[in-house]
């Protein structure tokens, strides 16, 4: 499979993309920092023990969304047809930080809903023209429900969850198959220094879970699997229960 890559370098994507490579997979890796893309390309070369340069990279940043046509011109170029695009790439912030800093604010919003919905109308546009493929995006968990700690990153997490559940309904039948992924809480640099809830997963057990969901195009898939039995808790308690507690 040709597969498009934005977010490799670091946390879930990374252990993806090792997968991913390691199967025979071929890789476009897109980043927004040159040398990090290199380092990450050499990697999964000698993990699939292909040759040197056969991972090409580009720059890629969510928040510069003229650079999406050229980064897929070029992906398209080395790899000819895109079987599926892959988008881990995402920020996060706490939710104090964000509500003393709207710059960062900002910045999370764009990144998670407006950056990343933009990346996907790309890639949708070049999937159906070639006749259809995968588009697997990673939402969160913090999109099912409002809730006190992630109020602004869940609510770009909920619009994205929502948009990617559209274009599935709209385009399946064309053969786009959109998977949206929701992860828990997940060990990373993003949650590094965070309090740790029950149920935190590793990145290795949600790649092999939403490796599977890529190939099978698993409309929704919560990784650990044990949140999606969490989040049908969460979903259904009372308002007043949710402005109580402080999850
Ligand atoms: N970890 C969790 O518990 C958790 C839970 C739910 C959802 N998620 C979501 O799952 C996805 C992966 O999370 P993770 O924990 O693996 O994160 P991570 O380790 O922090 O990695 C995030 C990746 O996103 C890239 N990125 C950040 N801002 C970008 C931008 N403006 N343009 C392009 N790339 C950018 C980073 O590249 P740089 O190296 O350039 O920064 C990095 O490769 C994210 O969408 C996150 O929101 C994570």
């Amino acid at each position: 499979m040709n597969v498009v890559f934005l977010g490799a370098t670091r946390g879930m994507g990374r252990a993806l993309a090792r997968r991913l490579a390691a199967r025979g997979d071929r890789l476009f890796l897109l980043g927004r920092d040159a040398a990090d893309l290199e380092r990450s390309a050499r990697d999964l070369e000698a993990r699939a023990g292909a040759a040197a340069g056969s991972v090409a990279v580009a720059k890629c940043d969510l928040l510069e969304p003229d650079g999406f046509a050229p980064a897929f011109d070029l992906a398209e170029r080395s790899l000819g047809r895109i079987d599926a695009v892959v988008v881990t790439a995402g920020l996060m912030g706490r939710q104090e930080e964000l509500e003393r800093d709207p710059v960062l604010a900002r910045r999370v919003l764009e990144a998670d809903f407006s950056g990343t919905v933009l990346f996907c109308e790309e890639a949708r546009r070049r999937l159906l023209a070639a006749g259809g493929g995968t588009l697997c995006v990673f939402s969160s968990v913090a999109g099912d429900r409002g809730r006190k700690p992630v109020v602004l990153y869940g609510a770009a997490k909920a619009g994205l969850s929502s948009y990617l559940e559209g274009l599935d309904h709209r385009h399946r039948a064309n053969g786009l198959r959109v998977v949206c992924v929701k992860p828990g809480f997940v060990r990373t640099g993003m949650t590094a220094g965070l309090p740790e809830p029950p149920f935190a997963g590793e990145p290795e057990a949600v790649a092999r879970r939403v490796e599977r969901a890529l190939d099978r195009g698993t409309p929704v898939v919560y990784a650990p699997g044990i949140w999606r039995w969490v989040m049908l808790v969460v979903r259904a308690l009372p308002r007043f229960v949710m402005r109580r507690v402080g999850f």
